[in-house]
């Protein structure tokens, strides 16, 4: 008989932690879905923007939410990318990544009519098992039974800079004291929404990434998903 693996993963952590680059390889050595929930706050954002609607609009957010169609697609351009988010069936993979939409998505995503639709959507993909999922509410709100629960964390610090570092090898220029406000500034807001804020779930694990490299932060996470023995 085969090792038993866990079904679903669910990874939490601030903006920038590591954990969609931890979610993408794992859930490739394992040969599970990569669904990462972020994508879809900011496909919804980059919509609005479009349309200039007022983000703070909740009646409006919630109305757009119900009516746009976000798909997340593996991957198909040999651009860098992890998947492929589709607004209306168009390609937004990069816009969603612009500044404007760093700027809004903690407001968008803090309005509960969203959550509520975005999370319905969220749970019925990890429903179908072998998924690694990731975002801020995974484990507490999304997937509340995932067979594996983690938490990555680091402190602002350590994010701003590894924001910085992306940024730079896209070729792109940045300010490292702007980068460290506008992390603290959406730190807040994420954690002090009403609704889902972000926090580890009670079950979860919690890897403080701070003193380890990326390749040990993997190391760390594959011994969790390998090792695990059943709930
Ligand atoms: O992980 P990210 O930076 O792409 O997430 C974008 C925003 O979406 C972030 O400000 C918080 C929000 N988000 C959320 O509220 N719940 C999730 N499950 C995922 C993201």
């Amino acid at each position: 008989m085969g090792k038993e693996k866990p079904a679903t993963i669910a990874i939490d952590g601030p903006a920038a932690s590591g954990k969609s680059t931890i979610g993408y390889l794992l859930a490739k050595r394992l040969g599970y879905l990569y669904f990462d929930t972020g994508a879809m706050y900011r496909a919804l954002t980059w919509a609005a923007l479009e349309q200039n609607l007022d983000t703070k609009d909740q009646e409006a957010m919630t109305e757009l939410a119900r009516s746009v169609e976000i798909e997340i697609r593996p991957g198909n351009a040999k651009d860098g990318r992890h998947y492929t988010v589709l607004l209306n069936g168009k390609d937004v993979t990069w816009a969603i990544r612009r500044p404007e939409v760093d700027g809004q998505v903690s407001v968008v995503s803090a309005h509960p009519g969203v959550r509520q639709i975005m999370s319905q959507r969220q749970r019925e993909i990890g429903k179908r098992g072998r998924t690694v999922m990731v975002g801020r509410d995974i484990g507490t709100v999304v997937l509340p039974d995932a067979d594996l629960k983690i938490y990555l964390d680091a402190s602002p610090e350590v994010r701003a800079r590894r924001r910085l570092m992306q940024i730079e090898s896209r070729g792109e220029k940045a300010d490292s004291q702007q980068i460290l406000e506008e992390m603290r500034r959406r730190d807040r807001i994420d954690s002090q929404r009403q609704l889902a804020p972000l926090k580890p779930a009670e079950d979860a694990v919690i890897v403080d990434t701070d003193p380890l490299t990326l390749g040990q932060v993997m190391e760390k996470v594959i011994g969790l998903a390998e090792g695990w023995r059943g709930k």
